[in-house]
């Protein structure tokens, strides 16, 4: 199968207008290609960063303390910096692309091969999933993080299609087999009006029998609304320390505020750059009468994000890292 990807030609650059918005570069798969067999051992993930976006230098600034102070600096988005965001979700990337696989085998009544990310970002799953043989498409608000996906792409010579559009309002010709939306994008969406506009808009795009598979942290009833997760990854001589923090929450907006901080150390330099995001908060039970009303929907499958296809979860109180696979009826 690496060989038969390996012919797959790089993409070919057209203009096409979606939801109203130009599509600032779409390459369209010239083949559909069949996925490949569980057994088949895929290419390793391309780890060397491509650079689309400049990341500031350090300004060389004498300190009177022997440790330089860190630069740091409030950016628009960590989204705008796709190498350093993505960096930290890498290792995970080829078990998460295994386990939808597993999940198309699994649940869906056709061979899977054209499949739509909502809110693709940087595109680790796109390139990966391409590399394993599907016709991706994905959608993403952010034009600089599909410009970093498709030099990835082009680089893997793989073919992809990528779309700037909102995932509440967006229009393809053809319909896909699967679409997936991963790792809490979908709390992205802020209100219950956004988040039903996006379900209704993927169940329309979707052949029936296909699924939606659909990955968000949940709020149990007596979990804690406040906290910092930490973890950090390795590209060559550089590291990334990321700290994600709940710097604010309500549960009457049932939105939380969250801190994104990222420390990149180079060899001769380091700096940190910090964002918040906005995003919903879900319970188990207000998940469930959201999707009560997406009726095109039926939930078929719960899963978690150690990515098991073997284990089984219920949408209930103890549910808390939640992967829904959603089939259109
Ligand atoms: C947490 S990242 C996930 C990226 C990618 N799916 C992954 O798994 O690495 C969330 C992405 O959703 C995008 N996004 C947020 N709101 C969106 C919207 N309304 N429509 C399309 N994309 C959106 C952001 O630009 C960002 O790239």
């Amino acid at each position: 199968m690496a060989k038969k990807i390996a012919t797959v030609k790089a993409a070919t650059k057209s203009k096409v207008k979606l939801a109203s918005k130009e599509v600032v570069q779409a390459a369209s798969p010239k083949t559909t290609k069949k996925p490949v067999a569980k057994s088949v051992v895929a290419k390793t993930v391309a780890t060397k960063l491509v650079e689309t976006k400049r990341i500031p230098a350090a300004k060389s600034t004498p300190s009177k303390a022997s440790k330089p102070k860190v630069r740091s600096e409030t950016i628009k988005s960590w989204y705008d910096y796709p190498e350093l965001y993505e960096l930290g979700f890498l290792k995970e990337t080829p078990k998460e692309s295994k386990f939808l696989m597993e999940v198309f085998k699994k649940y869906v009544p056709f061979p899977v091969q054209r499949v739509l990310e909502l809110g693709c970002g940087s595109g680790r799953l796109i390139c990966d999933m391409a590399k394993r043989g599907y016709a991706m498409t994905g959608l993403d608000l952010n034009p600089t993080a599909l410009e970093y996906c498709k030099k990835k792409l082009k680089k893997q010579e793989c073919v992809g299609e990528l779309v700037v559009g909102d995932m509440t309002n967006f229009s393809f010709d053809e319909p896909f087999d699967a679409a997936i939306n991963a790792i809490n994008t979908f709390r992205h969406l802020e209100t219950e009006e956004a988040a039903l506009a996006h379900l209704n808009c993927v169940a329309k795009h979707l052949k029936p029998g296909g699924v939606f598979v659909l990955s968000l942290h949940l709020l149990p009833p007596d979990g804690d609304l406040w906290g910092t997760e930490r973890w950090s990854a390795k590209q060559g001589e550089m590291k990334v320390s990321y700290a994600l923090t709940v710097v604010e929450t309500s549960m009457k907006t049932r939105l939380e505020k969250l801190r994104i901080s990222m420390l990149v150390k180079e060899k001769d330099e380091s700096f940190r750059l910090s964002d918040h995001i906005t995003l919903r908060i879900y319970t188990a039970k207000q998940l469930k009468s959201l999707l009560a009303k997406a009726t095109q929907f039926k939930l078929i499958g719960v899963h978690d994000f150690w990515c098991e296809i073997e284990s089984v979860q219920k949408l209930n109180s103890e549910a808390v890292d939640t992967v829904l696979i959603l089939q259109r009826v």
